[in-house]
């Protein structure tokens, strides 16, 4: 039974350094985001920055169907903002059986038409696993995951093109493979930010990806306060627990002097 469980754990593990050796190629960049660590935070106006690159250019061909357009006012938008946002979009209502411009209560919309997956989990669903092996501390404290992959993506173009099958392909550093069908979004420049943050192409790529892990995951701050405050309560639960302990054991432990 040892020998069939330490076989399998053998041959797991052969499979995961070979699916690894496969995509050995892809690049991804170790950037330093505020909202890592068990201290970070969002930083609310590089939030407001990537939603500006996706809303001006990713939004032609990738949706955000899990995120509520009223979750911006996490951001630092007022309700008037919100709703002048959402009026942007046009969301199919079954009751009117038509289109109507999007209000607060809607999600952003899904977008099919261009092949392209949806964005609201990819920071999560492209988090890789960078730790040592069972443990993860190293994603912990440098979040190397989903939004580095990300903003890595976004500015891992090479130049190089090639067609194969009747579609382009575009070399990418990040892309596991090295060869994606997504013609580079950004060259830098794509878009002026209202707070002159530099717009060259590694800052809106990060800006981007900041963005992108915050609708994969928006309560991640209050997740985590509330794993401080379980900390908390167990460590003075411990210490009151100790001192139950000495005082109940307190008269049988003490020696008989006589
Ligand atoms: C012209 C349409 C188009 C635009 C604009 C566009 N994308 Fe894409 N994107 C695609 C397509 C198509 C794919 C699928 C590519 C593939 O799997 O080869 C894709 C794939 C992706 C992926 C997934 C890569 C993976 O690991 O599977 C990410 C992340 C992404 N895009 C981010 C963005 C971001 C961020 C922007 C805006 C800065 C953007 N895209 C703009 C068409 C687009």
């Amino acid at each position: 039974m040892f020998k069939k469980l330490t076989l399998a754990a053998f041959v797991a593990l052969g499979l995961a350094g070979g699916a690894h050796a496969a995509g050995g190629e892809a690049h991804v960049e170790d950037f330093a985001f505020s909202f890592e660590g068990p201290f970070g935070t969002w930083d609310q106006n590089q939030l407001q920055r990537g939603l500006k690159v996706y809303t001006e250019v990713c939004s032609a061909c990738h949706g955000l169907r899990y995120v509520p357009l009223r979750d911006l006012k996490a951001l630092g938008y007022s309700e008037e903002q919100v709703i002048a946002y959402s009026a942007n979009f046009e969301v199919f209502d079954a009751e009117l059986d038509d289109f109507r411009p999007a209000i607060p209560t809607d999600h952003f919309p899904a977008v099919t038409s261009a092949g392209a997956p949806d964005l609201s989990m990819m920071a999560k669903a492209r988090a890789g696993f960078h730790g040592p092996y069972g443990l993860g501390i190293n994603q912990m404290f440098k979040g190397m995951g989903g939004p580095e992959y990300i903003a890595s993506l976004l500015s891992g173009y090479t130049g190089e093109e090639k067609e194969e099958a009747g579609s382009i392909l575009y070399e990418n550093h990040a892309f596991p493979g090295g060869w994606i069908s997504m013609a580079p979004p950004l060259y830098g420049e794509d878009v002026d930010f209202d707070d002159g943050h530099s717009n060259d192409l590694h800052h809106e790529a990060q800006d981007l990806a900041a963005f992108l892990m915050w609708t994969a995951e928006p309560k991640l701050m209050a997740r985590r306060e509330a794993g401080f405050i379980g900390v908390f309560f167990l460590v003075v639960l411990t210490a009151l627990l100790y001192l139950v302990n000495k005082r109940l054991w307190a008269p049988i432990k003490r020696k008989p002097t006589a």
